[in-house]
Protein backbone atom coordinates (compact mmCIF):
# COMPACT_ATOMS: atom_id res chain seq x y z
CA UNK A 1 0.00 0.00 0.00
CA UNK A 2 3.05 2.57 1.26
CA UNK A 3 4.86 1.58 -2.16
CA UNK A 4 1.92 1.83 -4.39
CA UNK A 5 1.38 5.40 -2.55
CA UNK A 6 4.94 6.50 -2.95
CA UNK A 7 4.37 5.33 -6.76
CA UNK A 8 1.00 7.42 -7.21
CA UNK A 9 3.42 10.20 -5.85
CA UNK A 10 6.63 9.51 -7.76
CA UNK A 11 3.83 9.48 -10.87
CA UNK A 12 2.61 12.67 -10.24
CA UNK A 13 5.80 14.69 -9.29
CA UNK A 14 7.13 13.41 -12.74
CA UNK A 15 4.87 15.24 -14.57
CA UNK A 16 4.94 18.79 -15.46
CA UNK A 17 1.62 20.43 -14.07
CA UNK A 18 0.67 24.09 -14.33
CA UNK A 19 -0.99 25.46 -11.34
CA UNK A 20 0.97 23.12 -9.12
CA UNK A 21 0.57 24.50 -5.48
CA UNK A 22 -1.74 27.32 -6.15
CA UNK A 23 -4.79 28.32 -4.73
CA UNK A 24 -7.65 28.07 -6.42
CA UNK A 25 -8.85 31.07 -7.90
CA UNK A 26 -12.15 31.80 -10.48
CA UNK A 27 -10.39 34.48 -12.10
CA UNK A 28 -7.22 32.37 -12.50
CA UNK A 29 -7.63 29.54 -14.25
CA UNK A 30 -5.70 26.20 -14.28
CA UNK A 31 -6.45 24.23 -17.00
CA UNK A 32 -4.20 21.19 -16.88
CA UNK A 33 -6.03 20.43 -13.29
CA UNK A 34 -8.58 17.70 -13.37
CA UNK A 35 -12.39 19.01 -12.58
CA UNK A 36 -13.47 20.20 -9.48
CA UNK A 37 -15.20 16.32 -8.09
CA UNK A 38 -19.01 17.55 -6.69
CA UNK A 39 -19.48 16.17 -3.45
CA UNK A 40 -22.04 13.11 -4.30
CA UNK A 41 -25.38 14.93 -3.28
CA UNK A 42 -27.79 12.23 -0.22
CA UNK A 43 -30.60 11.05 -1.78
CA UNK A 44 -33.56 12.52 0.01
CA UNK A 45 -35.04 9.17 0.36
CA UNK A 46 -32.08 7.60 2.33
CA UNK A 47 -32.05 7.35 6.06
CA UNK A 48 -29.49 9.95 6.40
CA UNK A 49 -30.98 12.80 4.78
CA UNK A 50 -31.31 14.95 7.43
CA UNK A 51 -28.11 16.44 6.39
CA UNK A 52 -28.18 19.00 5.05
CA UNK A 53 -25.07 19.01 2.49
CA UNK A 54 -22.10 16.96 2.26
CA UNK A 55 -20.07 16.74 5.07
CA UNK A 56 -17.07 17.11 3.25
CA UNK A 57 -14.51 18.93 5.67
CA UNK A 58 -12.00 21.47 4.31
CA UNK A 59 -9.09 20.55 3.15
CA UNK A 60 -6.04 22.29 2.25
CA UNK A 61 -5.54 23.01 -1.98
CA UNK A 62 -3.66 20.07 -3.32
CA UNK A 63 -0.02 20.22 -4.45
CA UNK A 64 -0.28 17.13 -6.42
CA UNK A 65 -2.74 18.47 -9.34
CA UNK A 66 -2.24 15.07 -11.70
CA UNK A 67 -4.67 13.84 -9.26
CA UNK A 68 -7.27 16.36 -8.38
CA UNK A 69 -7.91 20.07 -8.42
CA UNK A 70 -8.67 20.97 -4.71
CA UNK A 71 -10.33 18.68 -1.94
CA UNK A 72 -8.36 16.15 0.24
CA UNK A 73 -4.67 15.27 -1.03
CA UNK A 74 -5.64 11.83 -0.36
CA UNK A 75 -8.15 11.02 -2.47
CA UNK A 76 -7.91 10.80 -6.08
CA UNK A 77 -10.49 11.92 -8.37
CA UNK A 78 -8.85 11.24 -11.50
CA UNK A 79 -5.77 10.51 -13.20
CA UNK A 80 -4.73 12.77 -15.94
CA UNK A 81 -1.58 11.19 -16.73
CA UNK A 82 -1.71 9.04 -19.87
CA UNK A 83 -3.70 8.66 -22.57
CA UNK A 84 -7.60 9.23 -23.36
CA UNK A 85 -8.69 6.86 -20.03
CA UNK A 86 -12.14 6.06 -18.56
CA UNK A 87 -12.79 4.43 -15.46
CA UNK A 88 -16.56 3.60 -15.08
CA UNK A 89 -18.01 3.25 -11.56
CA UNK A 90 -21.09 1.96 -10.13
CA UNK A 91 -22.06 2.22 -6.18
CA UNK A 92 -24.31 1.55 -3.92
CA UNK A 93 -24.82 -2.44 -4.72
CA UNK A 94 -24.88 -5.19 -5.55
CA UNK A 95 -28.73 -5.71 -5.54
CA UNK A 96 -30.70 -9.05 -7.97
CA UNK A 97 -32.20 -6.36 -10.30
CA UNK A 98 -29.87 -3.51 -11.71
CA UNK A 99 -26.68 -4.82 -10.82
CA UNK A 100 -27.18 -7.85 -13.18
CA UNK A 101 -28.27 -5.69 -16.07
CA UNK A 102 -25.77 -2.95 -15.91
CA UNK A 103 -23.37 -6.56 -15.86
CA UNK A 104 -25.04 -7.59 -18.96
CA UNK A 105 -24.30 -4.54 -20.96
CA UNK A 106 -20.44 -4.14 -19.46
CA UNK A 107 -20.28 -8.03 -20.82
CA UNK A 108 -21.68 -7.34 -24.04
CA UNK A 109 -19.43 -4.64 -24.56
CA UNK A 110 -16.22 -5.89 -23.41
CA UNK A 111 -16.01 -3.27 -20.62
CA UNK A 112 -14.67 -3.23 -17.14
CA UNK A 113 -15.68 -1.29 -14.59
CA UNK A 114 -15.59 -0.68 -10.86
CA UNK A 115 -18.07 -1.15 -8.75
CA UNK A 116 -18.09 0.15 -5.06
CA UNK A 117 -20.07 -2.23 -2.57
CA UNK A 118 -21.85 -1.66 0.55
CA UNK A 119 -21.38 -4.51 3.00
CA UNK A 120 -24.31 -5.22 3.87
CA UNK A 121 -25.96 -5.50 0.79
CA UNK A 122 -22.66 -7.71 -0.06
CA UNK A 123 -24.05 -9.96 2.73
CA UNK A 124 -27.32 -10.01 1.01
CA UNK A 125 -26.43 -11.13 -2.33
CA UNK A 126 -23.43 -12.89 -2.29
CA UNK A 127 -24.01 -14.43 -5.67
CA UNK A 128 -23.43 -11.12 -7.65
CA UNK A 129 -20.62 -9.90 -5.85
CA UNK A 130 -19.31 -13.53 -6.96
CA UNK A 131 -20.21 -12.22 -10.54
CA UNK A 132 -19.05 -9.19 -10.56
CA UNK A 133 -15.86 -10.37 -9.48
CA UNK A 134 -15.78 -13.12 -12.17
CA UNK A 135 -16.48 -10.93 -15.01
CA UNK A 136 -12.96 -9.27 -14.24
CA UNK A 137 -14.42 -6.26 -12.64
CA UNK A 138 -12.76 -4.37 -9.90
CA UNK A 139 -14.88 -4.52 -6.30
CA UNK A 140 -14.39 -1.59 -4.05
CA UNK A 141 -15.31 -0.82 -0.12
CA UNK A 142 -17.91 2.02 -0.11
CA UNK A 143 -18.63 1.28 3.63
CA UNK A 144 -21.09 -1.31 5.42
CA UNK A 145 -24.61 0.89 5.73
CA UNK A 146 -23.87 3.99 3.12
CA UNK A 147 -23.09 5.49 6.92
CA UNK A 148 -21.75 9.41 6.56
CA UNK A 149 -18.62 8.05 8.17
CA UNK A 150 -17.23 12.28 8.38
CA UNK A 151 -20.05 12.01 11.58
CA UNK A 152 -18.77 8.67 12.98
CA UNK A 153 -16.40 7.72 15.70
CA UNK A 154 -13.19 6.54 14.51
CA UNK A 155 -13.60 3.18 15.93
CA UNK A 156 -17.13 2.92 14.41
CA UNK A 157 -15.37 4.02 10.86
CA UNK A 158 -12.84 1.43 11.32
CA UNK A 159 -15.90 -1.10 12.16
CA UNK A 160 -17.83 0.35 8.69
CA UNK A 161 -14.40 -0.74 6.67
CA UNK A 162 -12.96 -3.72 8.30
CA UNK A 163 -16.78 -5.35 7.94
CA UNK A 164 -17.21 -4.58 4.70
CA UNK A 165 -13.62 -5.98 3.32
CA UNK A 166 -14.18 -9.18 5.34
CA UNK A 167 -17.15 -9.58 3.44
CA UNK A 168 -15.77 -8.68 0.02
CA UNK A 169 -13.00 -10.89 1.19
CA UNK A 170 -14.98 -14.01 2.10
CA UNK A 171 -16.71 -14.39 -1.41
CA UNK A 172 -13.98 -13.06 -3.78
CA UNK A 173 -10.88 -13.88 -2.03
CA UNK A 174 -9.16 -10.30 -1.92
CA UNK A 175 -9.91 -7.99 0.50
CA UNK A 176 -10.53 -4.52 -1.31
CA UNK A 177 -7.48 -1.76 -1.93
CA UNK A 178 -10.32 0.74 -3.16
CA UNK A 179 -12.27 2.52 -0.93
CA UNK A 180 -15.04 5.40 -1.26
CA UNK A 181 -16.58 7.06 1.12
CA UNK A 182 -20.47 7.20 0.99
CA UNK A 183 -21.19 10.81 -0.33
CA UNK A 184 -17.56 11.18 -0.91
CA UNK A 185 -18.09 12.91 3.37
CA UNK A 186 -14.72 12.00 4.82
CA UNK A 187 -12.93 13.57 7.37
CA UNK A 188 -9.06 13.09 8.17
CA UNK A 189 -9.97 10.65 10.75
CA UNK A 190 -12.26 8.71 7.45
CA UNK A 191 -8.68 9.33 5.38
CA UNK A 192 -6.18 8.24 8.08
CA UNK A 193 -8.52 5.19 8.66
CA UNK A 194 -9.14 4.22 5.84
CA UNK A 195 -4.99 4.47 4.94
CA UNK A 196 -4.21 2.61 8.13
CA UNK A 197 -6.24 -0.16 7.10
CA UNK A 198 -4.63 -0.25 3.52
CA UNK A 199 -6.90 1.49 1.18
CA UNK A 200 -7.17 4.12 -1.60
CA UNK A 201 -8.88 6.93 -0.98
CA UNK A 202 -11.29 7.49 -4.39
CA UNK A 203 -13.67 9.85 -5.57
CA UNK A 204 -14.94 10.79 -9.10
CA UNK A 205 -14.69 13.48 -11.89
CA UNK A 206 -17.61 13.19 -13.52
CA UNK A 207 -21.00 13.11 -11.70
CA UNK A 208 -23.90 12.08 -14.16
CA UNK A 209 -26.57 12.03 -10.62
CA UNK A 210 -28.20 9.16 -12.14
CA UNK A 211 -29.45 8.44 -8.69
CA UNK A 212 -31.59 11.46 -9.24
CA UNK A 213 -33.82 9.82 -12.14
CA UNK A 214 -32.21 12.25 -14.86
CA UNK A 215 -33.06 11.23 -18.14
CA UNK A 216 -30.52 9.41 -20.21
CA UNK A 217 -30.03 12.54 -22.24
CA UNK A 218 -28.91 14.29 -19.17
CA UNK A 219 -26.87 11.52 -18.44
CA UNK A 220 -25.01 11.24 -21.55
CA UNK A 221 -24.54 15.87 -21.65
CA UNK A 222 -22.71 15.92 -18.17
CA UNK A 223 -20.84 12.94 -18.78
CA UNK A 224 -19.56 14.70 -21.99
CA UNK A 225 -19.00 18.80 -20.40
CA UNK A 226 -17.12 17.13 -17.64
CA UNK A 227 -15.05 14.11 -19.16
CA UNK A 228 -10.87 14.44 -19.22
CA UNK A 229 -8.70 11.81 -19.71
CA UNK A 230 -8.34 10.30 -17.11
CA UNK A 231 -11.90 10.77 -15.76
CA UNK A 232 -13.79 9.06 -12.73
CA UNK A 233 -17.41 8.06 -13.93
CA UNK A 234 -19.44 8.00 -10.86
CA UNK A 235 -22.94 6.25 -11.99
CA UNK A 236 -25.22 3.49 -9.58
CA UNK A 237 -25.97 0.01 -9.24
CA UNK A 238 -28.51 -0.16 -7.01
CA UNK A 239 -30.33 2.26 -5.08
CA UNK A 240 -31.25 5.45 -6.87
CA UNK A 241 -34.50 7.78 -6.27
CA UNK A 242 -37.38 5.76 -5.76
CA UNK A 243 -35.37 2.29 -5.58
CA UNK A 244 -35.31 3.41 -9.49
CA UNK A 245 -32.09 3.28 -11.62
CA UNK A 246 -33.58 2.73 -15.48
CA UNK A 247 -32.06 5.73 -16.59
CA UNK A 248 -29.05 4.66 -15.81
CA UNK A 249 -29.21 1.36 -17.48
CA UNK A 250 -30.71 3.11 -20.58
CA UNK A 251 -28.29 5.34 -20.68
CA UNK A 252 -25.38 2.88 -20.50
CA UNK A 253 -25.20 1.49 -23.58
CA UNK A 254 -25.10 5.18 -25.34
CA UNK A 255 -22.81 6.41 -22.93
CA UNK A 256 -19.96 3.44 -23.68
CA UNK A 257 -20.89 3.83 -27.01
CA UNK A 258 -20.09 7.84 -27.18
CA UNK A 259 -16.49 6.98 -25.33
CA UNK A 260 -15.90 4.49 -27.84
CA UNK A 261 -16.82 7.16 -30.66
CA UNK A 262 -14.07 9.42 -28.89
CA UNK A 263 -11.69 6.55 -28.70
CA UNK A 264 -11.15 5.98 -24.61
CA UNK A 265 -10.18 2.98 -23.24
CA UNK A 266 -12.27 1.22 -20.50
CA UNK A 267 -10.05 0.58 -17.07
CA UNK A 268 -10.57 -0.32 -13.81
CA UNK A 269 -9.97 1.88 -10.99
CA UNK A 270 -7.18 0.23 -9.65
CA UNK A 271 -5.84 -0.03 -13.69
CA UNK A 272 -5.78 3.87 -13.97
CA UNK A 273 -4.54 4.23 -11.18
CA UNK A 274 -1.53 1.88 -12.07
CA UNK A 275 -1.31 3.83 -15.76
NI1 LIG B 1 -23.05 5.77 -2.35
Amino acid sequence: MKSSLLIITALAVSLSVAGCGKKENAAEPTPNLTPVAAAEKLDPARPDSTLAKPAVAAQPISTEPVFQARGNRDVIYSVSSKGKKVALTFDDGPDNKYTARILDILKEQGVPATFFLVGKHVQQYPQMVKRISQEGHAIGNHSWDHANLARMSPADVQGEITKTDEAIKSLTGEAPVLFRAPYGAISQEVVNDAIASGHQLIGWSVDTMDWDGKSPATILTTLKKELKPGAIVLQHSAGGKGGNLANTVEALPQLIAYLKKEGYQFVTVTDLIKS
